[in-house]
């Protein structure tokens, strides 16, 4: 078999030699070559590979393998390799030619024991060194589960590596985890075996050819849309991929990942990026391109659980059901559809949608990235004088349209009224059918481009991959940072029941939704006979805002992000009545992540919020650099400050850095604070302080068992936390209770015991700080979601 395949060799190479020079040779190894992605796309693709390439100087070995002993699999590898195709142009003989010499350099062999992986080595070098060539590098493709990355990847590393000179690639396919801390484990077991540089992970929407278009075409037409790609002219994108299939036959898979893990975090991030990023000078530099796509992820605010709605099709339980061996009663809670709204927060996208969706059984197939401009035109002339399509009165978009969909091709559109594109000679003019309408237009209405030749994603990338382009993939920085986006969401879903929808065209309007105050939420009501049976959990409808007593005092009780749409208007009303009584509003925020929604509803939806009289004050502070990203001072930064305007003259942060040195007693943080408050705040009494609770009963930064700030004279005092950082500053108790009003927000399971504990104690500050809130001569109100007041 080995001499057959020098003999192949060496017969390719000469055809090669006529062409160029030598580059050296090339060994692609293929494990799992019997599989599905590999019948489907990967040999293909090797194939379109050695078209082209073979004839520019390199020469090619392809070792198809699996777990499957040798005989059988040269048969199933065989099969696999039956139905290769040439480009339309070439033609039949010399495809047949090229065809031929492809399936003698293609061999099966078995991969499984170490040994095999040793004598997979010897064999490379041996036919190397009979053929007389030098080896240019060798390309590991892992087209098998990720629990086999393991072995194979300590197999390559201890046995298979090329020699000196040569380069080594691999390529992962996903799913690379699960989440954050799954995808970090996967990541930095990876990292024992291979560098970073030699792993190429594949997102195959980065080879679709419409996506790969994204950034040239930024590039091309650099200058017609500087001034257009920014917050002042973009209404929003949509970035969307669209399944007519279900997830029948995969949902032990699927019934792990859902529709967020499986489409939304990898391939419609990664245009989300590709779209959002700030062009670099030179985007063909790979490093220029990956840092500017991670810079994207800085910058793109915190989902929260209202940011997405979930639908699931109807009949996929069912499904999971028979093909699980579930028991009757089992329902699943996995989205297979999703819609999610995403912000970023600089200067360019402030305020600009981006709506991320996906779902499968949906009425059509199709992909795409549409950006909607404003329009800011008024036409005084009637419609008939408009010139045609070109009128500024009507929409204007640009659409990377990924494929399928009644174009059933990629294509780039620009609206006519916006601007001629150029794009490169590989992509041409396009005419579709008569009378075709996309995105609410005729076609005509768009410059219309569509690739001179259509490329399957896996040949685009197995090229890139052969041609070391690393920006195509997904570096591990990269990944980790897409899924410490999408993690906190997929958490608070993780009990949510789906709307369910019936599929296909019968969904009707059902899946519909809308987006205001940075929240999404289905146009309709879910009708009656789609409504879950018992087992999922209750539906934010089941339940009225809850108004009742705790310890004493008021109590709204609500689904999250009602309590938080109820506590934000709360404190407007507060805030307008303060400022029209005293001419300015002083409040007081706690830190953490419970307010973090708030501040963002603050923010976005409270346009008669008299900012311009409010003095923010902080509850607590930790003791760290105000520009941490621990600090409370930052996350009021990041989620309410930056987006309202606040004279900065009525910004109160906590002096915890003074001197260049942290809460040092000598200088007196607490203190300056405390005689601050006194100046500013009439009889240093807020108009109304934010607190939370903590699940030991703490409250602001006040621990139990605190030696200072449960009574007292001291307004601001040092507090020790006992989780880090622990050095904290703090408003005491009795500065607290001297408030106008006092909310206390909690939210979340985790607060279900100290809730319940704190219901019944009676006033033991020292161990439990928040039993000594009580405002002498003002208000309490408790505001707790229903996770933390029902569990
Ligand atoms: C895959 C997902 O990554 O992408 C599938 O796992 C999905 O669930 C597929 O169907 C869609 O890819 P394409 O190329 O058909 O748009």
């Amino acid at each position: 078999m080995w001499n057959m395949l020098i003999v192949a060799m060496c017969l390719a190479l000469l055809g090669c030699l006529q062409a160029q020079e030598l580059q050296g040779h090339v060994s692609i190894i293929l494990l799992g070559a019997t599989g599905d992605l590999a019948k489907k796309y990967l040999w293909q693709g090797l194939f379109q590979l050695y078209l082209d390439e073979a004839g520019r100087g390199h020469s090619f070995s392809f070792h198809g393998a699996a777990l499957t002993a040798p005989k059988q699999g040269q048969e199933l590898m065989a099969k696999a390799l039956e139905s290769l195709s040439c480009p339309k142009d070439m033609a039949p003989s010399h495809c047949a030619e090229h065809k031929d010499q492809f399936l003698q350099l293609s061999q099966y062999r078995q991969l499984k024991t170490a040994e095999d992986y040793q004598a997979l080595n010897k064999d490379i070098k041996a036919q190397l060194q009979h053929a007389g060539l030098r080896e240019a590098g060798r390309i590991f493709y892992f087209s098998v589960p990720p629990f086999a990355y393991e072995d194979i990847a300590r197999n390559i590393n201890s046995s298979c590596r090329p020699g000196p000179g040569a380069w080594l690639r691999v390529v992962l396919e996903k799913p690379f985890g699960h989440d954050h801390f799954s995808a970090q484990q996967l990541a930095t077991e990876l990292g024992t075996f291979f560098q970073e540089e030699e792993m190429y992970r594949v997102d195959h929407y980065l080879g679709k050819q419409a996506v790969a278009q994204i950034l040239p075409f930024r590039d091309q037409n650099r200058k017609a849309l500087d001034g257009l790609w920014n917050r002042h002219h973009v209404e929003r994108v949509e970035i969307i991929m669209k399944e007519t299939v279900d997830a029948e036959g995969r949902t032990s898979f699927y019934e792990e990942y859902g529709v967020i893990r499986d489409v939304l975090q990898n391939h419609l991030t990664e245009v989300l990026t590709l779209v959002a990023m700030e062009l670099p000078h030179n985007v063909s530099s790979a490093e220029a391109v990956l840092r500017h796509k991670l810079q994207v992820f800085q910058v793109l605010r915190g989902l929260q659980r209202g940011s997405a709605i979930v639908g699931q099709y109807q009949s996929y339980s069912e499904q999971v059901r028979r093909e699980l061996q579930k028991p009757d009663s089992f329902h699943s809670l996995t989205p297979t559809f999703a819609a999610v709204l995403v912000h970023i927060d600089n200067l360019r996208w402030e305020g600009v949608p981006f709506i991320l969706m996906s779902g499968k059984a949906l009425d059509e197939r199709v992909g795409y990235a549409r950006i909607l401009f404003k329009n800011q035109a008024c036409c005084v002339q009637s419609e008939k004088h408009w010139a045609a399509a070109q009128s500024q009165c009507l929409p204007r978009q640009l659409v990377f349209h990924i494929g399928h969909g009644d174009l059933g091709s990629p294509a780039v559109l620009v609206s006519r009224n916006l601007f001629r594109p150029s794009l490169p000679s590989s992509w041409k003019e396009m005419e579709g059918p008569p009378g075709l309408r996309l995105f609410g237009s005729p076609l005509s209405d768009y410059y219309a481009y569509s690739p001179v030749q259509e490329r399957d994603a896996h040949s685009v990338l197995l090229s890139h991959i052969f041609h070391g382009r690393k920006d195509f993939f997904i570096t591990t920085e990269n990944l980790l940072a897409s899924w410490d986006f999408w993690t906190p969401l997929l958490e608070s879903l993780a009990h949510k029941a789906p709307r369910l929808y019936p599929g296909g065209a019968e969904n009707g309007r059902l899946l519909d939704f809308e987006f205001s105050s940075g929240r999404l939420f289905f146009s309709q009501q879910q009708p009656e006979q789609l409504v879950p049976g018992p087992g999922p959990a209750p539906m934010p409808s089941d339940f009225q805002v809850l108004r009742a007593k705790y310890r004493e005092s008021p109590l709204v009780s609500a689904w999250s992000e009602e309590l938080i749409s109820k506590l934000a208007n709360d404190i407007e009303a507060t805030a307008v009545r303060a400022v029209r009584r005293f001419g300015q509003f002083h409040l007081a925020l706690s830190g953490g992540s419970s307010p973090v929604a708030l501040f963002q509803q603050l923010a976005t939806a409270h346009y008669g919020f008299p900012w311009a009289h409010t003095h923010l004050w902080l509850v607590d502070e930790r003791c760290v650099p105000l520009s941490d990203p621990e600090s409370n001072f930052q996350g009021l930064q990041a989620h309410l400050l930056q987006h309202v305007r606040i004279p900065y003259y009525n910004i109160h942060p906590m002096p915890v850095h003074l001197q260049q040195r942290l809460c040092a007693e000598e200088d007196q943080g607490a203190q300056i604070y405390a005689r601050e408050i006194s100046a500013l705040v009439a009889n240093s009494s807020f108009d109304l302080v934010l607190l939370g609770m903590g699940a030991d009963g703490h409250t602001a930064s006040l621990f139990p068992q605190s030696p200072t700030g449960l009574d007292g004279e001291q307004l601001v005092v040092l507090t020790t936390s006992p989780s880090q950082p622990h050095r904290r500053m703090s408003l005491s108790l009795p500065l607290i209770n001297r408030a106008k009003k006092v909310a206390v927000l909690v939210m979340g399971r985790m607060k279900r015991e100290i809730t319940t504990l704190v219901s019944r104690v009676g006033h033991e500050p020292k161990k439990w700080p928040i039993s000594g809130v009580l405002p002498h001569s003002g208000q309490l109100v408790w505001y707790m979601d229903y996770d933390a007041f029902l569990g």
